[in-house]
Protein backbone atom coordinates (compact mmCIF):
# COMPACT_ATOMS: atom_id res chain seq x y z
CA UNK A 1 0.00 0.00 0.00
CA UNK A 2 1.15 3.30 -0.30
CA UNK A 3 1.60 6.49 1.39
CA UNK A 4 2.97 10.18 1.11
CA UNK A 5 4.48 11.35 4.00
CA UNK A 6 4.60 15.43 4.16
CA UNK A 7 7.16 17.14 5.75
CA UNK A 8 6.24 20.96 7.10
CA UNK A 9 9.20 23.16 8.40
CA UNK A 10 9.40 22.10 12.04
CA UNK A 11 12.09 21.03 14.31
CA UNK A 12 10.11 17.79 14.45
CA UNK A 13 10.86 17.04 10.40
CA UNK A 14 13.97 15.05 11.89
CA UNK A 15 11.31 12.56 13.08
CA UNK A 16 9.54 12.17 9.99
CA UNK A 17 12.56 10.04 8.88
CA UNK A 18 11.92 7.66 12.02
CA UNK A 19 7.95 7.56 10.91
CA UNK A 20 8.83 6.54 7.42
CA UNK A 21 11.22 3.72 8.44
CA UNK A 22 8.64 2.89 10.83
CA UNK A 23 5.94 2.65 7.78
CA UNK A 24 8.63 0.49 5.81
CA UNK A 25 8.51 -1.74 8.53
CA UNK A 26 4.58 -2.03 8.04
CA UNK A 27 5.66 -2.90 4.35
CA UNK A 28 4.43 0.35 3.22
CA UNK A 29 5.76 1.72 0.00
CA UNK A 30 6.35 5.46 0.89
CA UNK A 31 7.13 8.94 -0.79
CA UNK A 32 7.53 12.54 0.58
CA UNK A 33 6.83 15.79 -0.29
CA UNK A 34 8.77 18.43 1.76
CA UNK A 35 7.41 22.16 1.94
CA UNK A 36 10.68 24.68 1.23
CA UNK A 37 11.05 25.76 5.14
CA UNK A 38 11.33 21.67 5.75
CA UNK A 39 14.53 21.47 3.27
CA UNK A 40 15.74 24.38 6.02
CA UNK A 41 15.31 21.18 8.92
CA UNK A 42 16.15 18.43 6.80
CA UNK A 43 18.19 17.78 3.51
CA UNK A 44 15.80 15.78 0.77
CA UNK A 45 18.35 13.00 0.54
CA UNK A 46 17.44 11.90 4.23
CA UNK A 47 14.23 11.06 2.81
CA UNK A 48 15.34 10.11 -0.92
CA UNK A 49 18.16 7.15 0.86
CA UNK A 50 15.45 5.64 2.72
CA UNK A 51 12.83 5.47 0.45
CA UNK A 52 14.51 4.86 -2.46
CA UNK A 53 12.49 7.78 -4.47
CA UNK A 54 13.32 11.41 -5.29
CA UNK A 55 11.53 13.82 -2.88
CA UNK A 56 9.11 15.96 -4.58
CA UNK A 57 10.10 19.31 -3.32
CA UNK A 58 9.01 21.95 -5.45
CA UNK A 59 5.52 22.28 -7.58
CA UNK A 60 8.09 23.36 -10.56
CA UNK A 61 11.09 21.44 -9.73
CA UNK A 62 10.68 18.87 -12.56
CA UNK A 63 14.12 17.08 -11.76
CA UNK A 64 12.93 16.26 -8.16
CA UNK A 65 10.00 14.68 -9.09
CA UNK A 66 9.22 10.92 -8.08
CA UNK A 67 7.10 10.01 -11.04
CA UNK A 68 8.18 9.80 -14.91
CA UNK A 69 5.48 12.42 -15.51
CA UNK A 70 7.15 15.37 -16.20
CA UNK A 71 3.90 17.72 -17.51
CA UNK A 72 4.16 20.27 -14.39
CA UNK A 73 0.96 18.19 -13.28
CA UNK A 74 2.99 15.58 -10.60
CA UNK A 75 1.33 17.06 -7.79
CA UNK A 76 -1.91 15.15 -9.85
CA UNK A 77 -0.51 12.12 -10.14
CA UNK A 78 1.13 12.35 -6.82
CA UNK A 79 -2.61 12.63 -5.33
CA UNK A 80 -3.97 9.78 -7.59
CA UNK A 81 -0.47 7.63 -5.97
CA UNK A 82 -1.51 8.46 -2.33
CA UNK A 83 -3.79 5.98 -1.11
CA UNK A 84 -3.14 8.04 2.36
CA UNK A 85 -1.33 11.53 2.70
CA UNK A 86 0.09 11.92 6.30
CA UNK A 87 1.91 15.12 7.01
CA UNK A 88 4.38 15.16 9.78
CA UNK A 89 5.32 17.54 11.05
CA UNK A 90 2.11 19.90 10.15
CA UNK A 91 2.98 23.24 11.07
CA UNK A 92 0.36 25.92 12.15
CA UNK A 93 1.07 27.66 8.84
CA UNK A 94 0.43 23.73 6.65
CA UNK A 95 -2.46 23.43 8.82
CA UNK A 96 -4.04 27.07 7.84
CA UNK A 97 -2.92 26.56 4.55
CA UNK A 98 -5.07 23.56 4.36
CA UNK A 99 -8.01 24.58 5.88
CA UNK A 100 -8.32 27.63 3.78
CA UNK A 101 -7.68 25.68 0.47
CA UNK A 102 -4.28 28.05 -0.36
CA UNK A 103 -2.56 25.98 -2.95
CA UNK A 104 1.30 27.48 -3.40
CA UNK A 105 3.13 24.59 -2.99
CA UNK A 106 3.35 21.07 -3.86
CA UNK A 107 2.54 19.87 -0.62
CA UNK A 108 -0.92 22.13 -0.36
CA UNK A 109 -1.72 21.78 -4.12
CA UNK A 110 -1.60 17.49 -4.01
CA UNK A 111 -3.88 18.11 -0.40
CA UNK A 112 -6.44 19.89 -2.45
CA UNK A 113 -6.04 17.79 -4.85
CA UNK A 114 -6.41 13.80 -3.06
CA UNK A 115 -9.56 12.25 -2.91
CA UNK A 116 -7.16 9.39 -0.51
CA UNK A 117 -7.51 9.94 3.84
CA UNK A 118 -5.50 12.90 5.13
CA UNK A 119 -3.77 12.07 8.39
CA UNK A 120 -2.22 15.64 9.85
CA UNK A 121 0.34 15.33 13.32
CA UNK A 122 0.57 18.87 14.65
CA UNK A 123 3.81 20.32 16.34
CA UNK A 124 4.41 23.87 17.37
CA UNK A 125 5.21 26.03 19.87
CA UNK A 126 2.52 25.70 22.96
CA UNK A 127 0.89 28.85 22.00
CA UNK A 128 0.65 28.86 18.43
CA UNK A 129 -0.76 25.33 18.93
CA UNK A 130 -3.70 27.03 21.55
CA UNK A 131 -3.53 30.28 19.85
CA UNK A 132 -7.76 30.24 18.56
CA UNK A 133 -6.58 30.66 14.79
CA UNK A 134 -4.79 27.07 15.07
CA UNK A 135 -7.69 25.23 16.76
CA UNK A 136 -10.59 26.74 14.52
CA UNK A 137 -8.30 25.24 11.83
CA UNK A 138 -7.94 22.06 13.38
CA UNK A 139 -11.75 22.52 13.96
CA UNK A 140 -12.38 23.12 10.10
CA UNK A 141 -10.06 20.24 8.76
CA UNK A 142 -12.08 17.44 11.64
CA UNK A 143 -15.18 18.92 10.33
CA UNK A 144 -13.76 17.57 6.64
CA UNK A 145 -12.83 14.34 7.62
CA UNK A 146 -8.74 15.05 8.63
CA UNK A 147 -7.66 12.52 11.12
CA UNK A 148 -5.38 15.31 13.75
CA UNK A 149 -2.88 12.99 15.61
CA UNK A 150 -2.95 14.78 18.52
CA UNK A 151 0.05 16.20 20.00
CA UNK A 152 1.67 15.03 23.29
CA UNK A 153 2.68 17.31 26.09
CA UNK A 154 5.83 17.88 27.68
CA UNK A 155 9.41 20.60 27.34
CA UNK A 156 9.25 21.93 23.44
CA UNK A 157 12.04 22.82 21.44
CA UNK A 158 11.30 26.23 21.84
CA UNK A 159 12.14 25.49 26.14
CA UNK A 160 8.62 26.27 27.01
CA UNK A 161 6.75 23.30 28.61
CA UNK A 162 3.11 22.61 27.53
CA UNK A 163 1.33 20.52 24.41
CA UNK A 164 2.70 21.01 20.82
CA UNK A 165 4.96 18.07 20.97
CA UNK A 166 4.62 15.85 17.84
CA UNK A 167 3.29 12.50 18.36
CA UNK A 168 5.45 9.78 18.37
CA UNK A 169 5.98 8.16 14.62
CA UNK A 170 5.24 4.93 15.92
CA UNK A 171 1.45 6.13 16.60
CA UNK A 172 1.61 8.39 13.88
CA UNK A 173 2.62 4.73 11.76
CA UNK A 174 -0.85 3.18 13.82
CA UNK A 175 -2.97 5.78 12.35
CA UNK A 176 -1.69 5.29 8.97
CA UNK A 177 -2.55 1.52 9.08
CA UNK A 178 -6.14 2.20 10.64
CA UNK A 179 -6.28 5.18 7.70
CA UNK A 180 -5.38 2.72 5.52
CA UNK A 181 -8.11 0.06 6.62
CA UNK A 182 -5.30 -2.34 7.35
CA UNK A 183 -7.15 -3.15 10.96
CA UNK A 184 -10.77 -3.96 10.57
CA UNK A 185 -11.18 -6.56 12.82
CA UNK A 186 -14.03 -4.83 14.97
CA UNK A 187 -16.24 -4.24 12.34
CA UNK A 188 -20.05 -4.89 13.99
CA UNK A 189 -18.67 -4.26 17.58
CA UNK A 190 -20.77 -1.84 19.54
CA UNK A 191 -17.92 -1.00 22.06
CA UNK A 192 -19.34 1.79 25.39
CA UNK A 193 -15.74 3.25 26.45
CA UNK A 194 -16.45 5.07 29.87
CA UNK A 195 -13.39 7.88 30.28
CA UNK A 196 -11.85 10.27 32.48
CA UNK A 197 -11.94 11.20 36.47
CA UNK A 198 -15.60 12.10 37.46
CA UNK A 199 -16.46 15.21 39.81
CA UNK A 200 -18.16 15.41 43.73
CA UNK A 201 -19.58 18.13 44.56
CA UNK A 202 -18.88 19.59 47.73
CA UNK A 203 -20.49 23.03 47.32
CA UNK A 204 -21.27 24.76 44.25
CA UNK A 205 -17.25 25.66 43.39
CA UNK A 206 -15.62 22.96 44.92
CA UNK A 207 -15.42 19.17 44.12
CA UNK A 208 -13.45 15.97 44.85
CA UNK A 209 -11.69 14.38 41.81
CA UNK A 210 -8.41 13.02 40.60
CA UNK A 211 -6.53 13.29 38.23
CA UNK A 212 -7.79 10.87 35.41
CA UNK A 213 -7.61 12.88 31.80
CA UNK A 214 -9.13 10.45 29.86
CA UNK A 215 -6.31 9.83 27.61
CA UNK A 216 -6.64 6.43 27.61
CA UNK A 217 -10.46 5.85 27.59
CA UNK A 218 -10.35 8.46 24.69
CA UNK A 219 -7.24 6.58 23.20
CA UNK A 220 -9.60 3.21 23.06
CA UNK A 221 -12.41 4.84 21.90
CA UNK A 222 -10.23 5.66 18.62
CA UNK A 223 -9.02 2.55 18.07
CA UNK A 224 -11.98 0.39 18.64
CA UNK A 225 -13.57 3.29 15.88
CA UNK A 226 -11.21 3.17 13.78
CA UNK A 227 -10.96 -0.74 13.83
CA UNK A 228 -15.08 -0.70 12.42
CA UNK A 229 -16.19 -0.46 15.60
CA UNK A 230 -19.07 1.68 16.36
CA UNK A 231 -18.49 3.55 19.57
CA UNK A 232 -20.50 5.21 22.72
CA UNK A 233 -18.27 7.23 24.81
CA UNK A 234 -19.10 8.22 28.14
CA UNK A 235 -16.76 10.63 29.86
CA UNK A 236 -16.19 12.44 32.83
CA UNK A 237 -15.23 15.68 32.08
CA UNK A 238 -11.88 15.74 30.10
CA UNK A 239 -10.35 18.30 27.97
CA UNK A 240 -9.52 16.57 24.71
CA UNK A 241 -11.63 16.17 21.34
CA UNK A 242 -13.55 13.52 21.40
CA UNK A 243 -12.50 11.33 17.60
CA UNK A 244 -15.02 11.80 14.94
CA UNK A 245 -18.20 10.19 14.43
CA UNK A 246 -18.37 8.34 18.35
CA UNK A 247 -21.38 9.21 19.89
CA UNK A 248 -20.05 11.33 23.38
CA UNK A 249 -22.14 11.01 26.30
CA UNK A 250 -20.58 13.86 28.68
CA UNK A 251 -21.53 13.08 32.35
CA UNK A 252 -20.17 15.10 35.41
CA UNK A 253 -20.72 12.32 38.64
CA UNK A 254 -20.23 9.19 39.59
CA UNK A 255 -23.58 8.85 39.11
CA UNK A 256 -24.63 10.38 36.31
CA UNK A 257 -21.94 7.93 34.67
CA UNK A 258 -23.73 4.86 36.22
CA UNK A 259 -26.81 6.34 34.94
CA UNK A 260 -25.63 6.66 31.17
CA UNK A 261 -23.43 3.45 31.37
CA UNK A 262 -26.52 1.09 32.54
CA UNK A 263 -29.01 2.77 29.79
CA UNK A 264 -26.95 2.69 27.16
CA UNK A 265 -24.60 -1.45 28.12
CA UNK A 266 -27.48 -3.31 26.34
CA UNK A 267 -26.66 -2.21 23.21
CA UNK A 268 -23.01 -2.68 23.36
CA UNK A 269 -21.05 -6.36 22.67
CA UNK A 270 -17.98 -4.64 24.65
CA UNK A 271 -17.69 -2.59 28.01
CA UNK A 272 -14.37 -0.96 28.82
CA UNK A 273 -14.56 0.93 31.80
CA UNK A 274 -11.49 2.93 32.13
CA UNK A 275 -12.61 5.49 34.06
CA UNK A 276 -11.29 6.63 37.03
CA UNK A 277 -14.64 6.40 39.33
CA UNK A 278 -15.05 8.07 42.46
CA UNK A 279 -15.44 5.95 45.03
CA UNK A 280 -17.36 8.13 48.04
CA UNK A 281 -19.70 11.50 47.46
CA UNK A 282 -19.55 13.86 50.03
CA UNK A 283 -22.71 13.20 52.02
CA UNK A 284 -24.28 16.82 52.44
CA UNK A 285 -23.54 19.25 49.29
CA UNK A 286 -23.65 22.44 50.66
CA UNK A 287 -25.81 25.32 48.42
CA UNK A 288 -23.77 27.96 49.60
CA UNK A 289 -19.92 28.39 48.80
CA UNK A 290 -18.15 26.83 52.30
CA UNK A 291 -16.36 29.28 54.15
CA UNK A 292 -13.26 28.88 55.90
CA UNK A 293 -13.94 28.67 59.17
CA UNK A 294 -11.14 26.11 60.84
CA UNK A 295 -10.50 21.67 60.55
CA UNK A 296 -13.99 20.34 59.03
CA UNK A 297 -14.58 17.25 58.23
CA UNK A 298 -16.00 16.01 55.42
CA UNK A 299 -18.72 12.71 55.84
CA UNK A 300 -18.37 10.73 52.47
CA UNK A 301 -20.59 7.75 51.53
CA UNK A 302 -19.29 5.04 48.71
CA UNK A 303 -20.79 5.61 45.36
CA UNK A 304 -22.25 2.71 43.35
CA UNK A 305 -19.38 0.23 42.02
CA UNK A 306 -20.45 0.08 38.56
CA UNK A 307 -18.13 -2.09 37.22
CA UNK A 308 -19.38 -4.56 39.07
CA UNK A 309 -23.05 -3.79 38.25
CA UNK A 310 -22.88 -3.80 34.55
CA UNK A 311 -21.04 -7.31 35.37
CA UNK A 312 -24.40 -8.57 37.40
CA UNK A 313 -26.51 -7.05 34.30
CA UNK A 314 -24.42 -8.38 31.83
CA UNK A 315 -26.43 -9.66 28.56
CA UNK A 316 -25.30 -13.25 27.14
CA UNK A 317 -22.21 -12.62 24.44
CA UNK A 318 -21.04 -9.68 26.27
CA UNK A 319 -17.39 -8.74 27.11
CA UNK A 320 -16.90 -7.04 30.05
CA UNK A 321 -13.19 -5.04 30.77
CA UNK A 322 -12.16 -3.07 33.49
CA UNK A 323 -9.36 -1.09 34.43
CA UNK A 324 -7.42 -1.26 38.11
CA UNK A 325 -4.94 1.45 39.12
CA UNK A 326 -2.80 0.33 41.52
CA UNK A 327 0.06 1.73 43.53
CA UNK A 328 1.42 -1.47 45.41
CA UNK A 329 1.14 -4.91 44.87
CA UNK A 330 -0.09 -4.73 41.31
CA UNK A 331 -0.64 -8.29 40.58
CA UNK A 332 -2.09 -8.99 43.54
CA UNK A 333 -4.69 -6.33 43.84
CA UNK A 334 -5.09 -6.26 40.29
CA UNK A 335 -6.33 -10.36 40.57
CA UNK A 336 -8.24 -9.87 43.91
CA UNK A 337 -10.08 -6.79 41.99
CA UNK A 338 -11.06 -8.74 38.95
CA UNK A 339 -12.25 -11.79 40.71
CA UNK A 340 -14.40 -9.65 43.02
CA UNK A 341 -15.73 -7.60 40.29
CA UNK A 342 -15.90 -10.37 37.47
CA UNK A 343 -14.99 -9.14 34.94
CA UNK A 344 -13.67 -10.87 31.84
CA UNK A 345 -10.19 -8.74 32.01
CA UNK A 346 -8.85 -6.12 34.09
CA UNK A 347 -5.88 -3.99 32.52
CA UNK A 348 -4.36 -3.35 35.93
CA UNK A 349 -1.80 -0.10 35.59
CA UNK A 350 0.67 0.60 38.60
CA UNK A 351 -0.01 4.24 38.28
CA UNK A 352 3.08 5.58 41.47
CA UNK A 353 5.62 6.04 39.09
CA UNK A 354 6.24 9.57 37.36
CA UNK A 355 5.55 10.06 33.82
CA UNK A 356 3.45 6.85 32.85
CA UNK A 357 -0.23 6.17 34.28
CA UNK A 358 -2.22 9.14 34.75
CA UNK A 359 -2.63 12.49 33.10
CA UNK A 360 0.98 10.80 31.38
CA UNK A 361 1.06 10.28 27.22
CA UNK A 362 2.46 6.49 27.82
CA UNK A 363 1.06 3.90 30.21
CA UNK A 364 2.14 0.42 30.84
CA UNK A 365 -0.21 -2.47 32.00
CA UNK A 366 -0.74 -5.86 32.86
CA UNK A 367 -3.71 -7.58 30.56
CA UNK A 368 -5.44 -10.19 33.35
CA UNK A 369 -7.32 -12.27 32.72
CA UNK A 370 -8.64 -15.51 34.90
CA UNK A 371 -5.98 -17.41 33.58
CA UNK A 372 -3.46 -15.45 31.55
CA UNK A 373 -1.29 -12.54 32.63
CA UNK A 374 0.24 -10.16 29.48
CA UNK A 375 2.77 -7.70 30.27
CA UNK A 376 2.26 -4.59 28.26
CA UNK A 377 5.69 -2.35 28.18
CA UNK A 378 5.46 1.20 28.35
CA UNK A 379 4.23 2.75 25.45
CA UNK A 380 2.06 5.70 23.61
CA UNK A 381 -1.59 5.38 25.35
CA UNK A 382 -2.98 5.04 21.57
CA UNK A 383 -0.81 2.48 20.62
CA UNK A 384 -1.28 0.37 24.45
CA UNK A 385 -4.98 0.52 23.29
CA UNK A 386 -4.84 -1.30 20.05
CA UNK A 387 -2.66 -3.80 21.88
CA UNK A 388 -5.30 -4.08 24.55
CA UNK A 389 -7.93 -4.63 21.71
CA UNK A 390 -6.00 -7.41 20.37
CA UNK A 391 -5.80 -8.64 23.70
CA UNK A 392 -9.92 -8.47 24.06
CA UNK A 393 -10.01 -10.04 20.73
CA UNK A 394 -8.16 -12.93 21.25
CA UNK A 395 -11.08 -13.23 24.22
CA UNK A 396 -13.51 -13.44 21.10
CA UNK A 397 -12.06 -16.57 20.23
CA UNK A 398 -13.68 -19.87 20.23
CA UNK A 399 -12.84 -21.50 23.60
CA UNK A 400 -9.41 -22.30 23.13
CA UNK A 401 -8.17 -25.71 23.74
CA UNK A 402 -5.29 -25.92 26.50
CA UNK A 403 -2.86 -28.80 25.41
CA UNK A 404 0.36 -30.53 26.66
CA UNK A 405 2.87 -32.24 24.37
CA UNK A 406 4.48 -35.34 25.85
CA UNK A 407 8.01 -35.08 24.43
CA UNK A 408 8.45 -39.11 24.53
CA UNK A 409 5.19 -39.75 23.24
CA UNK A 410 4.08 -37.31 21.12
CA UNK A 411 0.64 -36.85 22.30
CA UNK A 412 -1.81 -34.11 23.14
CA UNK A 413 -3.75 -34.19 26.41
CA UNK A 414 -6.25 -31.85 27.11
CA UNK A 415 -5.74 -29.94 30.60
CA UNK A 416 -8.02 -28.33 32.99
CA UNK A 417 -8.20 -24.88 32.99
CA UNK A 418 -6.50 -23.77 36.00
CA UNK A 419 -3.01 -25.61 34.51
CA UNK A 420 -4.25 -23.05 31.58
CA UNK A 421 -1.25 -20.20 32.41
CA UNK A 422 1.61 -22.92 33.05
CA UNK A 423 0.84 -24.23 29.52
CA UNK A 424 0.82 -23.31 25.94
CA UNK A 425 -2.69 -22.40 24.01
CA UNK A 426 -3.74 -23.49 20.89
CA UNK A 427 -6.46 -21.72 19.92
CA UNK A 428 -8.90 -23.69 17.33
CA UNK A 429 -10.71 -21.74 15.19
N1 LIG B 1 -15.18 1.45 39.07
C1 LIG B 1 -16.53 1.59 38.90
N2 LIG B 1 -17.27 2.24 39.84
C2 LIG B 1 -16.69 2.73 40.95
C3 LIG B 1 -15.29 2.59 41.14
C4 LIG B 1 -14.56 1.92 40.18
O1 LIG B 1 -17.06 1.14 37.89
N3 LIG B 1 -17.44 3.37 41.84
C5 LIG B 1 -14.42 0.72 38.03
C6 LIG B 1 -13.37 1.54 37.31
O2 LIG B 1 -13.91 2.15 36.16
C7 LIG B 1 -12.35 0.47 36.94
C8 LIG B 1 -12.47 -0.54 38.07
O3 LIG B 1 -13.74 -0.32 38.67
O4 LIG B 1 -12.68 -0.18 35.74
C9 LIG B 1 -11.43 -0.46 39.13
O5 LIG B 1 -11.29 0.85 39.60
P1 LIG B 1 -10.26 1.17 40.76
O6 LIG B 1 -10.39 2.62 41.13
O7 LIG B 1 -8.90 0.64 40.42
O8 LIG B 1 -10.78 0.22 41.91
P2 LIG B 1 -11.86 0.38 43.01
O9 LIG B 1 -12.99 -0.54 42.73
O10 LIG B 1 -12.23 1.82 43.17
O11 LIG B 1 -11.07 -0.17 44.26
P3 LIG B 1 -9.92 0.54 45.12
O12 LIG B 1 -10.06 2.03 44.92
O13 LIG B 1 -10.23 0.10 46.51
O14 LIG B 1 -8.61 0.01 44.63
Amino acid sequence: MRVTVGVSGGIAAYKAAELVRALQRQALEVHVVMTSSARRFVQPLTFAALTGHKVITSLWDETESTTSDQSGIEHIGEAQWAETLVVAPATANILAKFAHGIADDFLTTMYLATTAPVLVAPAMNVNMWEHPATQANLEILRQRGVRVIEPGTGELACGMVGAGRMAEPEAIADAVLDALGRRHDMAGEIVLVTAGGTREALDPVRFLGNRSSGKMGYALAEAAQSRGAKVILVSGPSALHPPAHCELVKVTTAEQMRNAVLERMDEATLVIKAAAVADYRPVNVSERKLKRTGPITLELAPTEDILAEVVRRRKPGQLIVGFAAETENRMENGRAKLLRKGADAIVVNDVSGEGVGIDAEVNAATFLTPSTAIELPVMPKRKLADRILDEIQTLRRPRSLVVEMDEETPQERVLNESDAPKKRELIVE
